[in-house]
């Protein structure tokens, strides 16, 4: 039977993302606005089994729309892959009087939403993820300040590759996933993008590719590298040799998860907040917040963890007559 929750708790799991606060924010003010009680979970599920547990009022969230990072601190927790310890964290939930949890992070931290959600507390999750890598949905908070980051980053080595007419490896974060690389690679016209999704491990194409750039002239060769495709310094020497063209290899690394979100991600991160206290207010539990083909919508967490998605070979390819 859905019961409307009484007490929110929010907490942020896995990989800090910039646009959490924000969705932080809009959980501990739409809640406070809905007559709930809202406390914050520090440190993802490890501060849970801590009980690192504070009341949140609508002070508590001011000024932070603005910053990188989440206020809760983030954290990931092999003891809550325990049944006993999903048991205990729920035990402490009720302890705190927190019946309902909005959980913002990745597909593991959902895994975990979905186990309290089986102890009796009503769940929420909420996509926070640099990686863009959770199926059920078109957009997750942080992507969009990642890429701005890590492309105005591309944007000053591609000054520096030009003037030195060098080859430029840059790396890119993503886990699993390529769509760092992806956005990046098409908005610096990079001449070759490296992601799990597509590449094909023909490194003589790409140094035949190289020579044959040189020769029409072109003065650099870009090439993002998804982290997941392989050692991008062993790469850079392997291209130097094969090719004569002085390569560099650069590995943007965490300046892609920090920083100030941008509009887009405040913006969405607000609504998810709002719609995760929505959902909790009308007794929902074990659901995910996401936004697909267009529209804010929610998911089983169960169906939306067996979905899949992947990158099309015509997105894939959008940039490729374009970098001749
Ligand atoms: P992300 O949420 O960014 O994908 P992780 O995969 O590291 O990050 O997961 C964050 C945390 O979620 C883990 O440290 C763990 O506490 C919890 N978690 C992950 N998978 C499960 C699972 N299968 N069951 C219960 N909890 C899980
Ligand atoms: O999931 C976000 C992410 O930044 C990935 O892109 C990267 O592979 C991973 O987290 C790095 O994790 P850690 O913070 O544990 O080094």
């Amino acid at each position: 039977m859905s019961k409307e929750v009484q007490t929110i708790g929010v907490l942020t799991s896995g990989g800090d993302a910039p646009g959490m606060n924000a969705a932080i924010r809009a959980v501990v003010r739409e809640g406070i606005a809905r007559g709930k009680t809202v406390k914050g979970i520090c440190k993802g599920y490890t501060g849970l089994l801590a009980e690192e547990i504070i009341d949140m009022n609508t002070r508590s969230v001011s000024n932070i729309l603005q910053r990188g990072g989440t206020i809760l601190q983030t954290a990931r927790c092999p003891e809550f892959l325990t049944e006993e310890g999903q048991k205990r964290a729920a035990e402490i939930c009720r302890k705190h009087g927190i019946d309902g949890v909005v959980v913002i992070g990745g597909d593991g931290s959902f895994r975990g939403a979905q186990k309290l959600a089986a102890q009796g507390i009503n769940t929420i999750g909420i996509p926070g993820t640099i990686d863009l890598d959770i199926a059920c949905t078109d957009y997750t908070i942080g992507f969009d300040t990642a890429v701005n980051t890590a492309m105005e980053a591309i944007d000053k080595i591609r000054d520096t590759a030009s003037s030195h007419q060098r080859c430029s490896i840059i790396e890119v974060m993503g886990r699993h996933a390529g769509y760092i690389a992806l956005w990046c690679g098409l908005a610096n016209g990079a001449e070759q993008i490296l992601i799990p999704e597509k590449y094909g491990y023909d490194e003589q194409k790409i140094i035949d590719d190289i020579i044959a750039n040189r020769k029409r002239g072109k003065k650099h060769y870009i090439i993002v590298n998804a982290e997941s495709v392989g050692d991008t310094l062993a790469m850079a020497k392997r291209f130097e040799e094969a090719t004569g063209m002085e390569t560099r290899a650069t590995i943007l690394g965490y300046m892609q998860r920090g920083g100030s979100p941008t509009c887009k991600d405040r913006v969405y991160a607000l609504t998810m907040g709002a719609m995760a206290v929505d959902l909790l207010c009308a007794g929902r539990s074990n659901r995910l917040v996401a936004y697909k083909n267009g529209s804010f919508v929610d998911f089983d967490i169960d169906e939306a963890l067996a979905m899949t998605k992947d990158i099309s070979d015509y997105q894939f390819n959008v940039g490729v007559n374009m970098t001749v």
